[in-house]
């Protein structure tokens, strides 16, 4: 287990690298990111390479013991390169996106590939031998390459010929009969471009440009990886991801990596803050291990405007809450704050004066803890008996047609997750191809395009004794993203043992269920009418619309269970009735955890762990079951422990 930095030697003077190398080792830093953005320093003509500075910066970090990550620096493209082929990426109005930030390139452009191809070889042969240098970063923060340039366009049709054969299979496939819109000629096809009203082109052709999108970029990202393992196979390759970002499939992109990585700001900056437990686990199943944060929030953030200074401790339960959900390393962003550029008020360790003060002194603490409990934890992982199901597909699918507020994919994978954990159950979020039979209750949001493979497996793990739970909107779609004509929940009816007979977009407009336990909740977003076939009643429809009739229904199915949830709910729907198929499941939980503290098990062959981080600037008093020896923080007493705001404390149990 690592402490790491980022840091861009670049932007400083070289008589200062020797000053930042030892602070960092004293603050226990044993590992670096470096050179994610410097291509125009790497390569500052065509083809003339200069790595000298590079070298100089390595010797000097590996004087003190520091091992170095380096970024392929595609996410910058220079001057240079811009001035003499045009390989801006186009808008939806085909509006070039020009040089002055970053990220200005189309990743399927020939040039592009070309030089990609060029510095990375040219890096890593370079790199491929280095004594301080362990693995590579891909790039920076890969999103789908959203670019509706010709080149684009060209390669869009290639994709879709490969993929349907023949025009005639393609509009059939797409019901483009649908206002006139059946293709002739493959090169009439467009891209989602803005067009008379708006971007609303035909559901089938979207969904296949997102996946395309995110295709290319996983095929970018192919052709460094592969120059990676073939010059320097003792060397690992990762690459950062951005939690719950969603344009991009993470499952595809990471089947080339050794490991995921990812950049957590959990204060927030202009984004939404808050979520950073769900995205730790977000990111733990991408390849179902653990993974590093490349870059941990160390100060303020901010571009021109910017956040709130993270109080005193914060930093450092951040950090420890990256490990307690599986971060085996954590490096923070940055090293010290840039006198100059965009992210000039991006605050690192450091402020701008270069003086160690109580954010350095915080992360020395951090990374001094780290280091002394690493051997110990070292190989200890996360296992959960429940599991929500993900896909990044279903979500580009109800971002093309979101219907109604509230149907948003994280929006409904936050009502499950967030539940479970007040119920005290940790949870996997996990691609429906992962082995699910290890899994006591799995949960579906809306599995709005459904193929029989996923039926099948779906059906399977419930004959097999699981106990799945579904929720509205599921299999409408097929994969072309055209309506099924079998009842709804379509390829799933006869496991749920329910007809959908009717529906209602409620959006933010609200009705009320009762439970046959007599609780009544608030629902809204979606109601569905469901028709008992072989399932019985869980809860009915209270007032107004469908008043009486099913609105969850319960059903055993083989060895299992199937809940159908055809509306969704107030949190405290989901705490009675999760909690019931928690119980009823026989799942393990650790229920007790007060509201603000963060509790995870990290376990081994013959140890577990239990980490407390305490993410509230209040005192807390959490039951510690069981536990022997205190790793970290305060002794319990009595079966509780007091932590102080922002305090952490680690047990191993028995
Ligand atoms: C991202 C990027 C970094 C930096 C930070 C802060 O995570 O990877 O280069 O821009 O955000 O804005
Ligand atoms: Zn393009």
């Amino acid at each position: 287990m690592r402490v790491g930095v980022d840091y861009y030697p670049e932007h400083w003077d070289e008589s200062r690298w020797e000053t930042d190398a030892r602070l960092m080792r004293e603050a226990g830093i044993s590992v670096v990111r470096l050179a994610e953005f410097s291509w125009c320093k790497l390569e500052p003509e065509e083809g003339k390479y200069d790595f000298s500075w590079l070298d100089r910066a390595l010797e000097v970090l590996h004087r003190e013991g520091i091992q170095a990550i380096l970024g392929t620096p595609t996410a910058t493209p220079p001057a240079w390169l811009h001035q003499r082929y045009d390989i801006y990426p186009r808008d939806a109005r085909r509006y070039p996106l020009g040089f002055g930030t970053r990220l200005q390139r189309c990743l399927n452009h020939p040039v592009m590939r070309r030089y990609s191809r060029l510095i990375t070889e040219a890096m890593v042969s370079h790199y491929a031998g280095h004594p301080a240098v362990i693995g590579w970063q891909t790039d920076n923060e890969f999103e789908a390459n959203l670019c509706y340039c010709d080149v684009c366009a060209d390669l869009f049709r290639q994709w879709l010929q490969r993929k349907y054969g023949s025009l005639q299979a393609l509009n059939k496939a797409w019901g483009t009969i649908f206002w006139s819109q059946e293709y002739t000629n493959w090169s009439q096809i467009p891209l989602p471009w803005v067009a008379r009203c708006g971007q609303s082109h035909n559901p089938s052709l979207w969904l296949d440009y997102r996946r395309f999108a995110s295709e290319s970029t996983v095929s970018f990202q192919r052709e460094q990886v592969e120059i990676i393992r073939r010059l320097a196979p003792h060397h690992f390759v990762t690459h950062n991801l951005m939690g719950l970002h969603d344009s991009l499939d993470y499952f595809a992109l990471a089947q080339d990596l050794d490991f995921v990585s990812w950049d957590n700001y959990p204060g927030g900056n202009w984004k939404e803050a808050g979520h950073a437990d769900l995205a730790h686990d977000v990111m733990r199943g991408i390849k179902q291990k653990n993974f590093w944060v490349m870059e941990e929030q160390s100060g303020i953030p901010g571009w021109e405007y910017i956040g709130r200074r993270p109080a005193l401790g914060q930093i450092r339960a951040w950090a420890w809450q990256a490990v307690a959900h599986g971060a085996d390393a954590v490096v923070f962003f940055r090293w010290r704050s840039c006198l100059y550029g965009t992210e000039q008020y991006w605050h690192g360790i450091l402020n701008h004066d270069g003086m160690p003060r109580r954010r350095y002194r915080e992360v020395a603490r951090f990374g001094e803890e780290m280091n002394r409990l690493s051997a110990e934890l070292d190989g200890t992982t996360l296992r959960h008996q429940v599991a929500i199901l993900s896909s990044y597909e279903q979500n580009w699918a109800l971002q093309i047609q979101p219907q109604v507020n509230g149907l948003g994919w994280w929006e409904q994978v936050r009502r499950f997750y967030y539940s479970f954990r007040r119920l005290g159950a940790g949870v996997d979020i996990i691609p429906i191809d992962a082995d699910l039979s290890q899994y006591r209750v799995i949960v579906l949001p809306s599995w709005y395009i459904l193929t029989e493979r996923d039926a099948q497996r779906l059906s399977e793990y419930v004959r097999q004794g699981g106990t799945l739970i579904l929720n509205p909107r599921t299999g409408v779609k097929n994969e072309r993203n055209v309506c099924r004509t079998e009842p709804l929940p379509s390829l799933l009816r006869e496991v749920a043992g329910v007809e959908i007979d009717d529906y209602d977009p409620l959006g933010t407009d609200e009705n009320r269920i009762r439970l046959r336990t007599g609780e009544e909740f608030t629902v809204s977003v979606w109601a569905d009418a469901l028709i008992l076939q072989g399932a019985e009643e869980v809860a009915v429809y209270a007032h107004s619309i469908f008043a009486g009739e099913p609105a969850i229904a319960r059903h055993r199915y083989g060895r299992g269970t199937v809940y159908t949830l055809g509306t969704y709910g107030e949190p405290a729907l989901y705490d009675t009735l999760l909690g019931r198929v928690l119980d009823e499941a026989g799942v393990e939980t650790m229920p007790g955890v007060p509201d603000g503290v963060d509790a995870c098990w990290r376990e081994k062959e013959g140890a577990r762990y239990l980490f407390l981080v305490n993410l509230r600037g209040e005192e807390r008093s959490v039951p510690v079951p069981g536990c022997v020896t205190v790793l970290l923080g305060a002794s319990p007493q009595g079966g509780m422990v007091n932590l102080a705001p922002y305090e952490v404390g680690i047990y191993r149990c028995s």
